[in-house]
């Protein structure tokens, strides 16, 4: 079992205080997003579940297999793609792969194999002889992709794999996390500070801000946790000034305006009554023209518990 459990890790840096008793837990199988805004702390965290940086206190464990005191075994389950890049940039992708699978401990016939297939599956087999200094950011994300799975790692662990990434090369990354993790069960552990991405992939999610847990647990729990449910979208026949000021009078509704020939209304999930609402536009003889509810993104679910947008 490839389970991931992270126990209250703290990292200072100096005096700095980076991570501050972060702990969670990883199902096998699981497509997991570590997401906060730059310098919250990810890479840290993740360089410290990978054996490449020593926590001050705590402990990480992969499939059972303790980083501190078991680096080996815990090591040889994971495939990291660093978010500071890792190539030999005068070499060809091939000899690039090639020496990292040496690295991986492969040889012979089982190396070649994995080279080919490793350049199939990042769709890099009619670039593997050109030299990595010439690709772009997008083919060199790809060609650390293939170099991180060649010894088919039970986890899969990108530090924002997208950032400074073509369009093309993003598909291919998301279309291939998708399929490795289905097809092979890999523990897919992507970090991002899109929240977009993260809300596309992953099914369990942790928040973090400034070092601290802010959030964690599965997508739709996350979202409940949110003050901010959603915005409702409202078209009536006839709107005005002192319609919005009874809506903005409802328990839950946290603010109101118009926008187009449309009425926003920004609810509290635990306040707000749809009922409510619905009574007064009756009362008011205001007839609805359309209505529609629209769930909280991560991104404002981020905003309503740290009061802070995530790019500034
Ligand atoms: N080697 C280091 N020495 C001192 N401070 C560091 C070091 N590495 C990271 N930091 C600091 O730790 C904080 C978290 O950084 P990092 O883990 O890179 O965040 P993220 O990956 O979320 O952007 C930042 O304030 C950063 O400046
Ligand atoms: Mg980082």
């Amino acid at each position: 079992m490839s389970k991931i459990c992270v126990k209250n890790v703290t990292k200072r840096f100096d005096d700095k205080l980076v991570l501050d008793n972060v702990s969670f837990e990883i199902k096998a199988g699981d497509i997991f997003g570590l997401i906060g805004p730059n310098g919250a702390g990810k890479s840290t965290l993740i360089n410290i579940m990978t054996g490449l940086l020593k926590a001050n206190n705590g402990e990480v464990e992969i499939g059972g297999y303790s980083i501190s005191k078991d680096p080996l075994k815990a090591k040889a389950l994971i495939g990291l793609i660093p978010q500071e890049l890792a190539l030999m940039e005068p070499l060809s992708a091939y000899d690039n792969l090639e020496y990292f699978g040496a690295f991986y401990g492969l040889g012979g016939k089982l190396l070649k194999e994995k080279i080919k297939e490793a350049l199939e599956i990042t769709g890099l087999s009619d670039k593997k002889n050109e030299k990595v200094k010439k690709f772009s950011g997008g083919m060199k994300r790809r060609l650390n992709l293939a170099v991180a799975i060649m010894h088919e790692p039970k986890v899969l662990i990108m530090d924002e794999p997208t950032v400074g990434v073509d369009p093309q090369s993003r598909n291919y990354i998301f279309e291939f996390i998708k399929k490795i993790n289905k097809e092979n069960n890999t523990t897919i552990i992507y970090t991002s500070h899109y929240m977009e991405e993260v809300e596309q992939l992953c099914n369990n999610i942790f928040i973090l801000d400034l070092g601290k847990e802010v959030a964690s647990g599965s997508k739709a729990t996350i979202k409940s946790m949110a003050s901010v449910h959603g915005t409702i979208k409202l078209t009536l026949e006839d709107s005005n000034e002192e319609i919005l000021l009874k809506l903005k009078e409802l328990p839950g509704v946290k603010d109101c305006f118009i926008n187009e020939d449309k009425i926003n209304i920004f609810v509290d999930n635990l306040k707000f009554d749809l009922e409510e609402l619905l009574g007064l536009l009756a009362k008011e003889n205001k007839k609805i023209k359309s209505f529609n509810v629209e769930e909280a993104s991560l991104e404002e679910v981020f905003l309503s518990l740290t009061g802070k947008k995530l790019r500034d």
